[in-house]
């Protein structure tokens, strides 16, 4: 019988280096080639599709939330009351279950359907308002602005909010960082989001309308959610949603804009707009990796995990690796019998923003090249960290024709 190998025996990877920080997905993909499973700073590190996808769903891997908040050092006080509620610190079981049923079905594939044409409307306004006539920063005018103006909708806020929104999920999500100097902004804007929410909450109960947040508290009425749960969620939904949602909307831009044949495509075929979003969120996803800890000690790859151990699906290495998908670096937006990208997760934790995010990135691809076939590139910028993703810089010049086309390479464009 094969001993297992300890978690010190692994090798030990290095996010810190330009390579990886410039271009994580040629190095994640080198590193998945040689090892299934490694070691970081951060924990145990996995490189394997398979690998990952089943410690995704893993009944003995449980959140590893309450760690990253332990490694902040989140005072006690009402943001470190709501993060020790939310759907966040809570393992396998029933709380969470009931806990999710609510929040999936109000934001069901089925129901990101139906609030399509919102979005659309919403998309539109916010496009209509973008001066044509010089290069603009899309970041503020469009990538933040979809999902808080969307958040803004399913709180009966006026879209003058949007921007507070915005601000405020950029700051709260820089828990990721682990890193503690983040904290007294987290704690801070965490203080503001929780007067905000329940205010919004306060005025939502005096008449209800027909947006999500009626619906949450038509579900509290019906004995499906209390108070508290009601008002995690509506925090939980504006921490989760604009600074996600923003940047995957930005790499959507990048990568579709800076291929010329491919913008042009979507341009005149819209149908094609779901397969290159896809396409976009495997190639360059948002998630590089998602966290899990170990409840009880157990053996993944034949390595012994001691209970505790922090363990990080590295997403972006499944989604580069050759074994599950052929040409990896290239870009495809014909590809079809590969396995589902894993930007959301999974299981019992997957991503609960999943579908309304995906119809908000389409519906800004499909509008965008169908409007500005000459949308041009003027200056780009992508960070990456262990963790994400994030689009620094996305200036560009909405063009109606695509005669004077001036779009930069992307990083990636290998294809
Ligand atoms: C492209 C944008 C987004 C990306 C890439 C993303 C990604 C993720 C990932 C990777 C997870 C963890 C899944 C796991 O570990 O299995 C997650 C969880 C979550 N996401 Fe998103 N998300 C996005 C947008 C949104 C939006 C728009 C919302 C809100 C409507 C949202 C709400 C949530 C919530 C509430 C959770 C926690 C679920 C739980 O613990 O049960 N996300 N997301």
């Amino acid at each position: 019988m094969t001993m297992p190998r300890a978690v010190s025996d692994l090798p030990v990877l290095d996010f810190s280096s330009v390579e990886y920080r410039s271009a994580p997905f040629p190095v994640l993909s080198g590193w998945a080639q040689k090892w299934k499973i490694a070691q970081s700073e951060r924990g145990v590190e996995l490189l394997d599709y398979e690998l990952c996808r089943n410690a995704i769903v893993d009944r003995n891997l449980g959140t590893g939330h309450p760690r990253l908040i332990e490694l902040l050092g989140l005072p006690e006080g009402r943001p470190l009351e709501y993060k020790r509620n939310s759907i966040s610190f809570h393992d396998r079981g029933d709380r969470r279950r009931d806990l999710r049923r609510p929040l999936t079905r109000l934001l069901s594939e089925e129901a990101a359907e139906s609030f399509r044409p919102d979005i659309r409307e919403v998309v539109t306004e916010i496009v209509d308002a973008i001066p044509t006539d010089r290069p603009v920063d899309l970041i503020s005018s469009l990538c933040d602005r979809i999902p808080s103006a969307v958040y803004c909708h399913w709180v009966g806020a006026p879209m003058s909010d949007a921007d507070f929104v915005a601000r405020t999920s950029h700051t709260v999500q820089q828990v990721h960082t682990r890193d503690p100097r983040h904290t007294p902004a987290v704690v801070e804007a965490f203080e503001t989001l929780i007067d905000y929410v329940d205010e919004r909450i306060a005025a939502r109960r005096r008449t209800l309308g027909e947006d999500l947040l009626s619906d949450l508290i038509r579900a509290e009425d019906a004995g499906q959610l209390n108070a508290d749960d009601l008002r995690n969620w509506v925090i939980k939904l504006a921490e989760a949603n604009t600074d996600n949602s923003s940047h995957q909307i930005a790499i959507a831009i990048i990568e579709l804009a800076s291929r010329p044949g491919i913008w042009t495509q979507l341009g005149t075929q819209p149908e094609l707009v779901p397969r290159a979003v896809q396409e976009v969120m495997r190639y360059h996803p948002r998630t590089i990796s998602t966290s899990r800890e170990v409840l009880s000690e157990t053996e993944l790859d034949g390595v012994a995990l001691p209970q505790g151990t922090p363990v990080f699906a590295n997403v972006g290495a499944t989604h580069w690796n050759a074994e599950y998908y052929s040409a990896p670096e290239v870009f495809d937006i014909d590809r079809t019998d590969e396995p589902l990208h894993l930007n959301f997760g999974g299981g019992v934790f997957s991503c609960i923003g999943r579908f309304i995010v995906t119809v908000e990135v389409e519906e800004t691809i499909a509008l965008l090249a169908e409007r500005f076939p000459g949308l041009a590139l003027e200056a780009t910028g992508f960070a990456h960290s262990p963790m994400f993703t994030s689009v620094t810089q996305l200036l560009a010049r909405l063009e109606p024709e695509d005669s004077q086309r001036r779009a930069m390479p992307s990083r990636y464009a290998a294809s």
